[in-house]
């Protein structure tokens, strides 16, 4: 299986294809086509195992197992029955299939989703004699298949949950980030773990987890399971090399402090538990401690913030007087610092009164959001856009 080069498709939070692109680079694998929301590229087996368990930004990575022209949904149907789907797993494994569509000409995806259903289930008939089951909730094996005008792909998930749970959560809370967007964050910011981190409203701590995990050289796949493992080309000795030559390169600690605090105490608590079980309880200082009573913690450094936005949470009028003192406080105390600041309200720039130097456009699920750039320097960012305001 390894020595064949395959095809994969690896979606990602739309806004960081180049980022990821460039994680991809990184681990080996050179990619072939960029499109919105995701990357293809062509590899070996192993790469597939690899991304899945390295890449701080992929949601997942779909396995390319079969790609016909068509017109009809006969047509659809012949192509999915023709692909060898009992070497890849069993009828006694549960299935789910998930259709999309791009300028697709045919009328109801449910209709094909059950003629894709049906192309799988007869062609195990036919050579074993049973057929899998439906399981929408908990599938053992997910296909999707993807429809454009003319050509339809199907795909084996091989991550099962997307890649952004990690399995370090301790709890649900209110607007966490996703964490491959908390990571792509990162890398949009140009961070470096040889930099002073701070994340100052960090909520469950998503963006310093990650941060961590990146500093430490800990894979952020390590503490889960993925789809690939119940497919009959799994490799386990080859997937258990791999995990052990990732476990061998973590780092003991990390380069430069990480630090992280949130005014709300049971949110310090419930990321506190969050970095221990994680095994990066240690490399984050974190308090509890309202934003704006908190000094720079080193002379220059990197500033994540993600802020409750009115569309989400808190009222917007809170947040507008907010943003003038958030301002001032960069300004007075994190001269040399670069803050970035993720928000979907296109008027935050002009209420923290700095001039951004990047705005980068991203979605955070659904909501449209920009990631605002701002460079500190002593006596202001580089341009000021309305008088300060005093504390
Ligand atoms: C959108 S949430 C951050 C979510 C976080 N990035 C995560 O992934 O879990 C915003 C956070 O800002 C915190 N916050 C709001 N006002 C604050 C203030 N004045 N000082 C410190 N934290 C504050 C809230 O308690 C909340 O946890």
């Amino acid at each position: 299986m390894d020595s064949t080069k395959l095809r994969f498709f690896a979606p990602c939070p739309r806004g960081l294809e180049a980022v990821f692109e460039a994680e991809l680079h990184s681990l080996g694998v050179p990619t072939t086509t960029k499109t919105e929301g995701g990357i293809g590229f062509t590899a070996p087996w192993s790469s597939m195992y690899w991304i899945n368990l390295k890449s701080h930004i992929a949601s997942r990575v779909l396995w390319e197992v079969g790609q016909s022209p068509y017109r009809s949904e006969d047509d659809v149907y012949r192509a999915a029955y023709a692909l060898a789907w009992p070497d890849w797993f069993t009828p006694s494994q549960t299935i789910k299939i998930k259709v999309s569509a791009r300028r697709c000409p045919l009328p109801s995806l449910d209709f094909l989703t059950l003629r894709i259903k049906d192309a799988v289930c007869d062609k195990f008939v036919a050579s074993r004699h049973r057929r899998p089951s439906v399981n929408t909730e908990r599938p053992n094996i997910k296909l999707d298949a993807f429809l454009d005008q003319s050509t339809v792909t199907f795909y084996l998930d091989t991550s099962g949950e997307p890649l952004f749970k990690r399995g370090h959560r301790v709890m649900s809370v209110e607007a966490p980030l996703r964490e491959n967007l908390a990571a792509g964050i990162l890398r949009l910011a140009g961070w470096s773990p040889k930099e002073v981190l701070l994340d100052p409203m960090c909520g469950g701590g998503t963006i310093p987890l990650e941060a961590a995990l990146m500093a430490r050289q800990i894979p952020p796949g390590i503490s889960r399971n993925f789809a690939f493992e119940r497919l009959l080309v799994h490799d386990e000795k080859r997937w258990g090399h791999l995990r052990e030559a990732a476990r061998a390169k973590q780092v003991a600690a990390v380069p430069a402090a990480i630090y992280a605090s949130d005014h709300d105490p049971a949110m310090v608590k419930i990321a506190q538990r969050t970095f221990q079980g994680a095994g990066v309880g240690i490399d984050i200082r974190l308090k509890q401690s309202d934003i704006l009573d908190l000094e720079a913690p080193a002379d220059g450094g990197v500033m994540v913030l993600n802020p409750p936005y009115g569309v989400r949470l808190s009222q917007p009028d809170e947040l507008q007087s907010f943003y003038p003192r958030l301002g001032d406080w960069l300004k007075q105390r994190f001269a040399g610092w670069r803050a970035y600041v993720l928000t979907g309200d296109a008027r935050v720039p002009k209420q923290i009164g700095l001039a951004p130097s990047k705005r980068i456009p991203l979605f955070n699920g659904a909501l449209e959001c920009r990631l605002y750039e701002f460079l500190i320097v002593q006596g202001g960012a580089r341009r000021r856009l309305t008088p300060p305001t005093k504390i």
